[in-house]
């Protein structure tokens, strides 16, 4: 009768090991590899860094269109001509915001009078210079902007991050 108890409680062991062993290994995040860089276990993933353009190439007040982080999220980059808050690049005043409306994800459009973002659907409108400050309308949320980062020796600029939830996704960056 113990030498059964022994051999049951042996098995039970080296099963519940192995099937505690299986389990865990079940629910270890994969960590980044040589083979997958990217670490699925962080809470969120990196951005990528895209160049958007030279910024000897940008018009003033003229609207130059990339998509970031991927491909269904159209952004519009601007050089506006006077430092603002956020604007990077030489002067200070480039600045980019995703393309669409945090109401419900129409496109926007810019507006060079203005220097704003109207959105056709309900009306919002959105200001360039103030960060992508909500003015009018129904969305709740500012319109969110690109980070930035200025390459001075090439004169590049490279969209390297995003500010708020791109509209109807669970993550800017899948
Ligand atoms: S989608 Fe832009 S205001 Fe509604």
């Amino acid at each position: 009768m113990s030498e059964l108890k022994i051999r049951r409680r042996t098995f039970l062991k080296l099963g519940g090991g192995s099937i505690a062993a299986t389990a865990a290994s079940a629910l270890v995040p994969k960590v980044a590899t040589a083979a997958n860089p990217v670490d699925t276990s962080r809470t969120k993933l990196p951005y990528p860094r895209k160049p958007v353009t030279q910024v000897g190439r940008m018009a003033l007040n003229t609207p130059v269109s990339f998509i970031y982080p991927y491909t269904a999220s159209p952004c519009t980059a601007l050089k506006l001509g006077s430092r603002v808050p956020g604007g990077v690049g030489p002067d200070g005043d480039i600045v980019a915001y995703s393309a669409m409306c945090t109401h419900m994800g129409c496109p926007v459009a810019y507006e060079p009078t203005t220097k704003v973002f109207k959105c056709p659907c309900h009306f919002s409108m959105f200001d360039a210079e103030k960060a992508g400050q909500m003015i009018a309308g129904q969305a709740t949320e500012n319109l969110h902007r690109v980070r930035l980062h200025y390459d001075e020796k090439t004169g590049t600029m490279s969209a390297v991050g995003m500010e708020g939830l791109i509209y109807g996704r669970q993550a800017n960056v899948l």
